[in-house]
């Protein structure tokens, strides 16, 4: 009889498996708002526990006026989308379980809020009562800086392990009539290319799966305008980005019932990633923000919220430096080195960098074809060692610092040798080379040690180095761990976490040191990477003409802060462009100025005019560095190329304008309308840089409003022209 029965009841839960969603409840409907100082992030849950994002924008009041809204006739995607229950579009969770199923039905259980400072985060408590499955979705919101960081949690509550097949951070769902979206595609020296297209229906991605390298393709971040017309003052904007260095995937999608449905987060692609029992994974936060001041109110939203909480010591001002790279690459020896060093003290630059080049014995470094792996001092070219050189450097009152690509190792290299297996690879298959490198497997804790170790023995070289560039010039191909034998499928996450380890060590021994985010330039740009890191390396091109589109791409999501811009010599090395040591200088000093030349190539008018640029640069960079940036005419749309940066108390202000194509009569031909200064206040301004100001108003004192309304109209003379302003209110 109990056989019986015990049959019966299989019988039943077999046929009538809803009877095991009984635990679940029916709730009082609700709305949990999420807010900051100006937006509102409203989640409605419904009577059967659905949540569902019903507002993202300027605040509306009561939440409460939510409860009962009612998004129409098409079932709107969840707050967190899985795979199964009655919706129909985009992921944002697919879970496979262990009996083989695919469906997830997540349903609100509780939520919490708490507070530290100006941060409050909400956290949603969502349940698959069939499965077991839970899912927090955690909403970090900052106060003053209207910026919303959204991440998700799953656990795995059940007896089985389960693969999770898409595990997006978040999703969100948004209301309105047009979607204009500007996002950034790249390569190597042409780094965040801003590109613009309005949505239509159906699904656009924007991705890479290159496990690293990935900003050279696409930047995991855009800007979205609530609007047919992009507009860089005026108008609902969103601006997102994901903080992850690995693999990513956005897709915006536009359904039936004309929502746009963005899902962020790690991308799926070849990540079957498993789930055992008992077990959690945390996504890496999303990164929102609202503005209705168009592109620039995002940007500086974003700027504000990146120089307080998103980078490694954001608020402090970075030293001007020159970079030995193109001006001796792999060919320098101690005299080199020493010379290039006094002369950037001369030129009262504050740090000199030995870039790649100074490392192998017995497979040296001189050229890309060997030495990398073997992190040890190159004595045949400088015998005196490193501590010499940068105690040099110290004596002539500069910071030194040195170039490490430590996630790389040439097939020529003992470490290639001694450590086949730490290369990243698929057993049998041929092992690409790029740039004459293999990259190393990160996912291998004995590799995340060797690399630890790498960085740690370069900065021990000498008590006195101050700043070290982390590069890294390859992509994944061909992929696999041999570490990770049959579950390759953690290869590409668990790359990005051990790099992420890596990371976490150096900064515990090594919290002042100045460290820049190098990837052949800019292909590692993400908040992901920048959490550790002072700066990025924007890009290997530094012709000016070029850096005017990359750094402007590059200020829609990043401060200027933490992007490295340098002058170096004509023609342009990556170009071929012949511009005006002025012109490359006033382009560098928008973001972090440095040089990257042999300065013995200067004649000396040159290098006074690089000394003045440096000092003056000196004088405002604080500005640079800490203040709102308001873009005024872009390079991507006309002959002139114009921004600002604003103190926080608006009574300072550094102007940048170009020409960089004279098409028409220079003088009183083009008005630079300022923005975000106090129209009342008086501003005296004041050229930098040139004996002869080409401003008619140079030294005078103008009113804030006279200055925005149209009285601002240097005469910008002759193609690739430039121009410096400080203004300082009386
Ligand atoms: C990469 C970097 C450059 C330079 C070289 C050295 O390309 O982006 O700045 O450091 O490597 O090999």
């Amino acid at each position: 009889m109990k056989a019986f029965l015990t049959a019966f009841a299989a019988i039943v839960v077999a046929v009538f498996p809803a009877q095991a969603r009984k635990e679940k409840k029916f709730v009082e409907a609700s709305v949990i708002e999420i807010a900051t100082g100006n937006t509102q992030l409203l989640l409605q849950v419904d009577s059967r526990g659905e949540v569902r994002t019903v507002h993202y924008g300027a605040p509306v009041g009561d939440p409460a006026q939510f409860t009962d809204y009612d998004a129409g006739a098409y079932h709107a995607p969840d707050a967190y989308s899985a795979t199964g229950g009655r919706f129909f579009g985009q992921e944002a969770l697919h879970v496979l379980y262990a009996d083989g199923t695919h469906n997830t039905e997540l349903y609100y259980v509780s939520h919490e809020t708490e507070s530290r400072q100006d941060i409050v985060t909400t956290t949603v408590h969502l349940k698959d009562f069939f499965t077991a499955l839970e899912v927090d979705l955690v909403y970090d919101a900052y106060q003053k800086e209207n910026v919303i960081l959204s991440h998700s949690v799953i656990r795995n509550t059940g007896k089985k392990e389960v693969k999770l097949l898409n595990f997006a951070s978040s999703s969100l769902t948004l209301k309105a009539d047009d979607y204009l979206l500007t996002h950034f595609h790249g390569d190597w020296a042409t780094e965040m290319q801003m590109e613009r297209e309005l949505l239509t229906h159906g699904t656009k991605v924007i991705e890479s799966r290159r496990g690293v390298k990935n900003t050279h393709v696409q930047n995991p971040s855009f800007v979205l305008s609530l609007a047919p017309h992009y507009s860089e003052t005026d108008g609902p904007t969103i601006a997102g980005a994901l903080a992850w260095s690995g693999n990513y995937r956005i897709s915006f999608d536009i359904d039936r019932g004309d929502r746009l449905n963005i899902v962020a987060g790690i991308n799926p692609f070849a990540s079957a990633y498993p789930l055992g029992a008992g077990k959690s994974f945390t996504t890496p936060e999303m990164i929102y923000t609202w503005s209705a001041d168009g592109a620039g109110g995002a940007s500086r939203n974003l700027h504000r919220w990146a120089r307080k909480y998103a980078m490694w010591n954001g608020g402090l001002v970075n030293p001007t430096l020159l970079n030995s790279w193109e001006g001796a690459y792999f060919d320098f020896k101690t005299p080199t080195i020493l010379g290039m060093i006094d002369d950037a003290a001369a030129m009262g630059l504050e740090l000199f960098v030995l870039d790649d080049g100074w490392f192998g014995m017995d497979y040296p470094r001189n050229s890309d074809a060997a030495g990398l792996g073997d992190w040890e001092p190159n004595t045949n070219k400088i015998p005196e060692g490193i501590d010499y050189v940068a105690s040099y450097a110290h004596s002539k009152g500069i910071k030194f610092g040195i170039w490490i690509e430590p996630e790389m190792a040439n097939p020529a290299s003992n470490l290639a040798k001694k450590h086949p297996e730490w290369i990243v690879q698929s057993p049998g298959r041929e092992i690409y080379q790029d740039r004459n490198q293999w990259i190393l497997d990160l996912s291998n804790p004995a590799v995340q040690d060797f690399v630890y170790d790498a960085i740690d023995r370069t900065v021990s070289l000498s008590p006195g180095i101050d700043y070290v560039k982390w590069d890294c010039n390859r992509a994944v191909m061909s992929f696999g761990s041999p570490y990770l034998g049959e579950e390759q499928d953690r290869f590409f996450v668990e790359y990005t976490q051990g790099l992420y380890n890596v990371c976490r060590r150096m900064r515990e021994k090594y919290p002042k040191l100045i460290v820049q985010c190098c990837s052949a330039g800019g292909a590692r740009v993400d908040y992901g990477a920048l959490r550790w890191f002072n700066e990025f390396w924007t890009s290997d091109n530094t012709d000016a003409i070029s850096r005017t589109r990359i750094q402007w791409g590059t200020s829609l999501i990043f401060p200027a802060c933490a992007m490295g811009s340098h002058v170096s010599t004509v023609p342009n090395h990556q170009t071929g462009n012949i511009t005006p040591l002025k012109f490359r200088f006033d382009i560098a000093s928008a973001g972090r100025l440095g040089m990257e030349l042999q300065p013995k190539t200067l004649s000396g008018e040159e290098r006074a005019l690089a000394s003045r640029c440096i000092e003056s640069y000196k004088g405002y960079r604080d500005l640079v560095f800490g203040g709102d940036l308001y873009r005024l005419a872009s390079p991507y749309d006309g002959d002139y190329y114009a921004l600002m940066y604003v103190s926080e108390d608006k009574r300072r202000a550094v102007v940048f304008c170009y020409c960089l194509r004279q098409v028409n009569r220079s003088v009183g031909t083009k008005t630079f309308r300022l923005q975000g200064l106090d129209p009342a206040l008086s501003y005296k301004v004041t050229e930098q840089n040139v004996d002869e100001s080409c401003w008619w108003g140079n030294g005078k004192a103008f009113t804030g409003a006279f200055l925005s309304e149209g009285g601002f109209n240097p005469a910008l003379l002759g193609s690739n022209s430039s121009a410096v302003f400080v203004l300082e209110a009386l």
